[in-house]
């Protein structure tokens, strides 16, 4: 908590004399003039300098969430304020350079999501720390979640007969318009915490201390933006940048039935076993036409997503939690056929099998080269099998009349390693055992 800071004695004669001065050459009744000058200089020193931090509550940045666990955090955990989505290209030429990378990731990850005081070196040597964050590095709910893609296996022979069954590198849709220097990469980390100088310390640290293993590819910020809670203290789904509420339908996160269900690599899910408790990570930066958007009537922007933009309810529904009936409007006449989320998620008996869990970023990057914001959306999915799931859905919102307002341009498709269990453990060691083990191929 920051406090105000009051003015030292010198300040205040620095002050007062200046203060004076002016007032003098003013003309102005010298007596009346110094008492309102105190006046003000009380009001001067009580305020807060333009410079002073904006205070955070010790209680946001103490937040931390637990590193240990069956799987990763940073999925199924409530997703906070800022997101941070960067690729990497791994430089590991043998399995033991591999496990020396998830050692050294491991290491950093435990330090930075769950605070410490970094060590204090020779000045004659870089610090240890950038600084950002002060002398003491506080979680702030910071959690980083690591994937590996397709292309680290497929260029590996001591990795790619133990590549995940549906893992694959990402092809182009039919609205895409994908731009190579923000596609793929062979390992993904996904940043999330209550701020975005958080997850760009975490960044740096990583960066520093691994550039041995990690080169960055790509690197897309993002952030939800906080709503009041309801009168009755409920909390509704953040908004997108087309304005609407996005995550009305997500599946419940805190369902650990379903979650399982959905979510997790299980033991019989026919991938290889170091793969369970992981999950598929679909990333993709999709572009918002919000200008266009904005020009839109309200009924068709409502039309096209298929619920109301303030509340969030389905065409026949009054609150955002209703769900909406298709089989009562089968010809589309409430809820039109080719609105996003009927195509993306039809309630047919056949499409429970596609449900994925979505935790996406909202992000502002600038202005194109033709004049317009950059803006979009961060879409990050989670399924247990990316076919399923990521896939199937986008293939059958291929042609969305959302199609007009949005164009996806970058992301990839990713493995996340299951969680490391205990303290000891670290992410991804029984892939690394198992690739020390794979034969040598003749080349
Ligand atoms: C910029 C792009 C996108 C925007 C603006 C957008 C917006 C929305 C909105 C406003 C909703 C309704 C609220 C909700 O349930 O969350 C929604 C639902 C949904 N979206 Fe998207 N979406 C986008 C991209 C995608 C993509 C790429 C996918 C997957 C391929 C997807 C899958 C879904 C699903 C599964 C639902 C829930 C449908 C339901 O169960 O009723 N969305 N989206």
């Amino acid at each position: 908590m920051a406090h105000d800071r009051k003015s030292t004695p010198d300040e205040r004669v620095a002050l007062s004399a200046d203060r004076r001065k002016l007032l003098l050459g003013l003309g102005v009744a010298a007596g009346s003039a110094w008492a309102s000058s105190l006046v003000a200089e009380n009001a001067v020193a009580d305020a807060k300098q333009v410079t002073d931090a904006p205070a955070s509550h010790r209680a946001d940045v103490e937040q931390s969430v637990p590193f240990y666990g069956v799987h990763q955090a940073g999925i199924v955990t409530a997703r906070p304020a800022n997101g941070m989505l960067v690729a990497f290209d791994v430089i590991a030429d043998t399995p033991a350079d591999f496990d020396g990378m998830l050692r050294k990731l491991t290491e950093r990850i435990v330090f930075l999501t769950q605070g410490g005081k970094p060590a204090a070196l020779d000045p004659k040597l870089p610090p240890a720390d950038s600084g950002i964050l002060g002398p003491d590095v506080l979680p702030d709910n910071l959690t980083i979640t690591v994937g590996l893609g397709d292309s680290l296996f497929d260029t590996r022979p001591w990795l790619k007969p133990l590549k995940p069954r549906h893992l694959q590198r990402m092809t182009q849709f039919k609205n895409d318009a994908l731009e190579a220097e923000c596609c793929h990469g062979d390992l993904s980390l996904q940043f999330c915490s209550n701020t975005a100088d958080t997850n760009i310390h975490a960044l740096r640290d990583i960066l520093k201390n691994m550039p041995e293993y990690l080169l960055p590819r790509w690197k897309q910020e993002g952030s939800v933006p906080t709503i009041l809670p309801d009168a009755d203290g409920k909390v509704q789904s953040a908004r997108n940048f087309l304005g609407f509420r996005d995550g009305s339908a997500n599946p419940h996160s805190g369902d650990t039935a379903l979650m399982d269900e959905i979510v997790w690599v299980g033991k019989g899910h026919d991938e290889p076993e170091w793969a369970v408790g992981g999950t598929y990570q679909a990333v993709r930066i999709i572009r918002n036409f919000v200008e266009r958007w904005d020009r839109t009537p309200l009924g068709e922007q409502e039309r096209i997503i298929g619920r109301e933009k303030m509340s969030g309810a389905p065409m026949d529904g009054t609150t955002e939690t209703d769900v909406p009936n298709y089989a009562k409007d089968p010809e589309g006449r409430i809820t039109r056929l080719d609105a996003h989320i009927r195509l993306a998620n039809p309630r047919t008996p056949e499409s429970h099998k596609n449900l994925m869990l979505r935790r996406p970023f909202n992000y502002s990057s600038g202005i194109t080269k033709n004049g317009q914001l950059d803006q979009g959306l961060l879409f990050i999915a989670y399924q247990s099998d990316l076919e399923r799931g990521f896939i199937a859905v986008q293939t059958r919102l291929d042609g969305e009349p959302l199609e007009e307002y949005i164009k996806p341009i970058g992301g990839g498709y990713f493995f996340v390693l299951p969680g490391a269990r205990e303290a000891g453990d670290y992410l991804g060691q029984e892939l690394a055992k198992a690739a020390a083990a794979v034969p040598p191929t003749r080349s």
